[in-house]
């Protein structure tokens, strides 16, 4: 698989990292997607060989994390991540998903049309305590309420109006 040099750098500087190679299949699923934007068939082969585990347990860590995405879904502009688990989805989360899809005219799970925004549900996001949490692309938005959204909406569409 080719995969950028310093991709391969980070991938060989993390194996070493774990007692047991296999633990390291969830860094390096999230450096090849990071790279690659999801994860291919060969993807998964890759990954078993290097970390010398069979490809059928690498897929059933991508299977397993939504996170994880296995077909070429093209990533919107500015990628929105709402987290749902337990912390979150006690302190509201779901109804910030909700309120989002409708302020970005978004469906979850989806990219809008027009490919400036993908909204997604994550799993936790490693804010627990200042939950619910919000990813747009790598920047974090704590303790959201669904009726206080405006800043965030606002700053999403900044985002999809800035020029690359
Ligand atoms: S549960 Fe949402 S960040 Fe951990």
């Amino acid at each position: 698989m080719n995969l950028k040099p310093e991709t391969l750098e980070l991938i060989e500087k993390t194996v070493p990292q774990y007692p047991e190679k296999r633990s390291a299949v969830m860094p390096l699923l999230h450096h090849v997607q990071k790279e690659r934007g999801y994860i291919s068939n060969e993807a998964i082969e890759w990954i078993a060989e290097r970390l010398e585990m069979q490809p059928i347990n690498v897929l059933s860590v991508v299977t397993f994390f939504p996170y994880f995405r296995q077909e070429d879904q093209k990533i919107g502009k500015v990628h929105v991540r709402v987290c749902r688990t337990l912390s979150c989805a006690l302190m509201g989360a779901y109804k910030v998903g909700d309120e989002l899809e409708k302020k970005l005219g978004c469906k979850m799970g989806s990219s809008k049309e027009d490919g400036s925004v993908t909204l997604e549900y994550a799993e936790c996001l490693a804010s627990c305590g200042s939950g619910p949490v919000v990813l747009v692309d790598d920047d974090l938005y704590e303790n959201l309420k669904a009726t206080e959204l405006d800043g965030l909406v606002d700053e999403i569409e900044k985002r999809v109006s800035k020029e690359d």
